[in-house]
């Protein structure tokens, strides 16, 4: 426990349990660990205690307790996040806590005929998929950590995913929010309204700014009409420019009705081969083989015929040598199968000893240029290190992972691989935000002027820094 002399923890942490319960006020060595170091085991620091409020007003409580005592606050959805933005830093100086959101996981309502959901921040993305294809819909934001990842969290980090491509990031799919300010205060914007243009859209600076301004309490989620038919597809192909033909090809054929678009390396599937087995028989009965690319790909319609529209697009394909072999999902089951394998690359990646993310996004067109320059670099620079590369790549997104061996600086990995993202005009973090991973690149990879309005804003909403400090601005 790091905690400046003047400050009474003891006191601080019996005005905490008379808010939550002491039962919710977690400081013990061995429960706290959860909360306060990342699923990854590479970042996590001290805190004072995970605290475990029951609804907003409590949030409202605990904040303002923190604020008259100068407690910074992290707070924490499924703490599924890859850049440490929902747990303390190591050796950061003065008292904080971890605000779980954990507990209070209410879907208050979903509404059929305006498409709308109104969810507490502590719901898990997948509960919330279920209760919308309940009731016929689809809540369109999907990622491998859904079953974990919590909504306060995701709208947090305007969390990215496999149907950016269709659907937009989460932001497109936020129509309210509730969200505690840094005085304690709570602002009720859970409007289920689709079209407010009445004043600022003030919720928008709250998604994607991973807990530094606000904590999100509740949100109002749009839906989307439930696609009664889908065509999971996984294609080898034989280079990153085959993949944008195939792009180009499904697109044309299916419009909008691709919703989903992943390239993958060979090597990110043989890992995937190698840690969790399963190979859905592409690249032959031997298994993923050696194809060098796979795209694995979705399209989703309600009006009839489209699994024949996606198996002509995928012969014509074939045919024009933009893949080479691949397979068509016969049932829910191999589709589901198909997904499997693609979502089991991260843990793969993590079974294959340490590595470097990287979250990149470039021009789509410039993918193939971006994954040749930035392949080459790493091997020239760093010998011994290995590239899994694979991501939305019908978004420009790729996560460009490498896989370095014991002793290997990572900052020099993510310099070698940032200075080609910029010379793409790219981003260094896509979808997976800053956190405290990134923070260090930031002052390198945006402008001054563009830094300057960010401090700005920060300054304005939380003036004392104790919203997540030390994440996401560089100080
Ligand atoms: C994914 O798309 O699977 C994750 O965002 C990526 C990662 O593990 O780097
Ligand atoms: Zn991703």
């Amino acid at each position: 426990m790091d905690v400046s002399t003047s400050f009474n923890a003891a006191a601080m942490l019996d005005s905490l349990a008379g808010i939550v319960g002491p039962a919710q006020v977690i400081t013990d060595a061995h429960d706290i660990e959860p909360y306060v170091t990342d699923w990854r085991r590479m970042f996590g620091g001290p805190a004072l205690a995970a605290v475990r409020p029951a609804d907003t007003a409590q949030v409202a409580a605990v904040v303002r307790a923190c604020a008259a005592a100068g407690v910074g606050i992290i707070a924490q959805g499924g703490n599924t996040g890859l850049a440490g933005g929902a747990v303390p830093i190591a050796g950061r100086a003065g008292p904080q806590i971890v605000l779980s959101l954990a507990r209070m996981t209410a879907i208050r309502d979903v509404d059929p005929v305006g498409m709308t959901m109104l969810v507490q921040a502590g719901c898990v993305l997948a509960a919330a998929q279920e209760a919308a294809a309940d009731a016929g819909l689809l809540l369109p934001i999907s990622f491998g950590a859904q079953g974990s990842a919590r909504l306060g969290g995701v709208i947090s980090t305007n969390a990215g995913g496999v149907n950016v491509l269709r659907y937009g990031m989460t932001r497109q799919s936020v129509l309210g929010l509730e969200v505690v300010l840094a005085d304690g205060s709570v602002v009720n914007g859970l409007r289920r309204l689709h079209k407010d243009n009445a004043g600022y859209d003030w919720k928008q600076i709250f998604i994607g700014s991973e807990g530094t301004l606000g904590i999100v309490t509740a949100a109002v989620l749009r839906l989307v009409p439930r696609p009664r038919e889908r065509g999971t597809a996984l294609l080898a192909v034989p280079t990153p420019e085959a993949a944008l033909a195939l792009l180009a090809r499904a697109r044309g054929a299916l419009g909008d009705g691709v919703t989903a678009f992943e390239l993958i390396s060979g090597r990110s599937l043989r890992i995937v081969e190698r840690h969790f087995g399963g190979s859905a028989g592409v690249g032959g009965s031997a298994g993923v083989g050696d194809a060098p690319w796979f795209v694995l790909m979705e399209a989703a319609g309600s009006i009839g015929g489209l699994r024949a529209a996606v198996e002509d697009m995928l012969v014509g394909a074939i045919e024009a040598g933009e893949a080479t072999d691949g397979v068509l999902a016969e049932s829910e089951t191999q589709a589901n199968a198909l997904w499997s394998l693609r979502e089991h690359i991260t843990d793969a990646e993590k079974a294959e000893g340490p590595s470097v993310k990287h979250d990149v996004s470039v021009p789509v067109a410039d993918i193939p240029a971006f994954l040749a320059e930035a392949s080459a670099a790493v091997a020239a620079a760093h010998a011994g290190a290995w590239v899994n590369a694979f991501g939305h790549v019908g978004d420009g997104n790729i996560h460009f992972n490498v896989v370095i061996p014991p002793g290997m600086a990572p900052h020099a990995v993510n310099h070698t691989v940032h200075e080609i993202v910029a010379r793409f005009a790219g981003s260094i973090s896509a979808e997976h935000g800053i956190g405290q991973y990134r923070i260090g690149e930031l002052a390198t990879y945006k402008s001054a002027p563009e830094l300057a309005l960010q401090r700005r804003l920060k300054q304005a909403m939380d003036p004392d820094g104790l919203l997540n400090p030390g994440k996401l601005l560089p100080g």
